[in-house]
């Protein structure tokens, strides 16, 4: 039920740190140990490559997962559309492990992928928020999000999860394999939980930069660099679904490759720029839209001081910065719905699960 919210969005996007905390809680025992499966934990050791297979905000999380195995567990990682991967079916390793990720666990395009490879005899993974769905039922193992039902058609609290539970893979993984971590994963989950709830508390800010920004522009581009990328892809994705307004996410180097041209007077330009490594070339990109009249906005976890019209969200570790960083896209996209008065749960044309290819 919706309760006191206006829409189902707002109450999952709301819901996001306690999701996490849940996590935390499911995936550790008494004594600080994750506990996972261990049939899960001897396909990730065994296997020499992922293969992760995906749709949408799945596909999007997916990507920053590839990072989270690879940097933690040492794995090399690849991430396919779902839809694409029979075209254009990668050559597999000797020992390939397929992980699947779905909210639903119905989305037909993972499913025949998840068909095919089951045909082929390679073991599967399913990370899903209704175990017991066909995914997850016709994979070996399953890994669960925790997230409680997610009405809004646009996801939100299921695409911090799907990370959330992507990073405790890794490092389950990576302890399998004696990999030393410097620091103490949980206790920066839920820091990062702490995080997310700062930026909801903080709606208004963000219905304000929709009001300044927004205007009744048809486009809208969100640009990023390493990590922040891939939040740019869903930020990007998520605006388009629910408000209409054409929007791309990419990264800040592609700028000059073509995008550049689309900028004009008042475009909005979100800035996500959460690597410290990345502040002084995403604050170049930001003076090169700014110059051709777009409105930007910046989203920066270290201040990018200069620009004062930076708003700056809440330190976390390096690797879970697209838990923190994707809320205010998130609030940006909702209240640009709102603004404009579309269904926002309900976008025309989609449907929570796809079940058709
Ligand atoms: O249930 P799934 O995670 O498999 O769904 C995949 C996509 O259809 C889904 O993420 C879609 O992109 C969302 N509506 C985006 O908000």
């Amino acid at each position: 039920e919706k309760g006191t919210y206006p829409h189902f969005m707002l109450k999952e996007i709301d819901e996001q740190p306690f999701v996490m905390r849940k996590i935390i809680q499911k995936y550790q025992d008494e004594n600080n140990h994750l506990k996972l499966d261990g049939d899960i934990r001897r396909a990730m050791q065994t296997c020499d490559r992922v293969y992760i297979i995906a749709a949408g905000t799945s596909y999007h999380a997916g990507l920053v997962g590839k990072q989270f195995i690879e940097k933690l567990s040492n794995i090399p990682v690849e991430v396919h559309v779902a839809s694409e991967f029979s075209y254009n079916m990668p050559l597999l390793s000797d020992r390939p492990l397929f992980v699947f990720i779905s909210q639903s666990g119905e989305t037909a395009d993972s499913r025949s992928v998840l068909v095919q490879i089951k045909e082929m005899g390679h073991p599967a993974l399913t990370i899903t928020n209704v175990p017991g769905s066909t995914l997850s039922r016709e994979a070996d193992y399953t890994l669960n999000l925790h997230a409680g039902p997610e009405i809004a058609v646009a996801s939100t609290k299921a695409y911090t999860a799907q990370m959330a539970v992507l990073a405790i893979l890794a490092v389950d993984t990576a302890r399998a394999k004696e990999i030393a971590l410097d620091f103490d994963p949980m206790q920066e989950l839920a820091i990062a939980a702490n995080a997310m709830e700062s930026l909801t508390d903080q709606k208004e800010t963000f219905d304000e930069l929709v009001r300044d920004n927004f205007g009744t522009t048809r486009n809208a581009f969100f640009i990023g660099r390493s990590t922040d990328y891939f939040v740019c892809l869903e930020g990007a994705l998520k605006l388009k679904e629910i408000s209409y307004i054409q929007a791309e996410g990419f990264a800040g180097g592609e700028l000059k490759h073509g995008t550049l041209a689309l900028i004009e007077e008042d475009t909005p330009v979100i800035a996500l720029a959460t690597q410290e490594n990345v502040n002084d070339s995403i604050r170049s990109n930001v003076q090169e839209v700014a110059a051709r009249g777009a409105n930007a906005m910046v989203i920066s976890m270290h201040g990018l001081e200069q620009d004062t019209d930076a708003f700056v969200i809440p330190h976390v570790h390096e690797l879970l910065t697209p838990l923190v960083g994707v809320v205010p896209m998130q609030l940006l996209a909702y209240y640009a719905a709102l603004h404009r008065g579309c269904d926002v749960d309900k976008p025309r044309n989609l449907a929570k699960s796809v079940t058709v290819e």
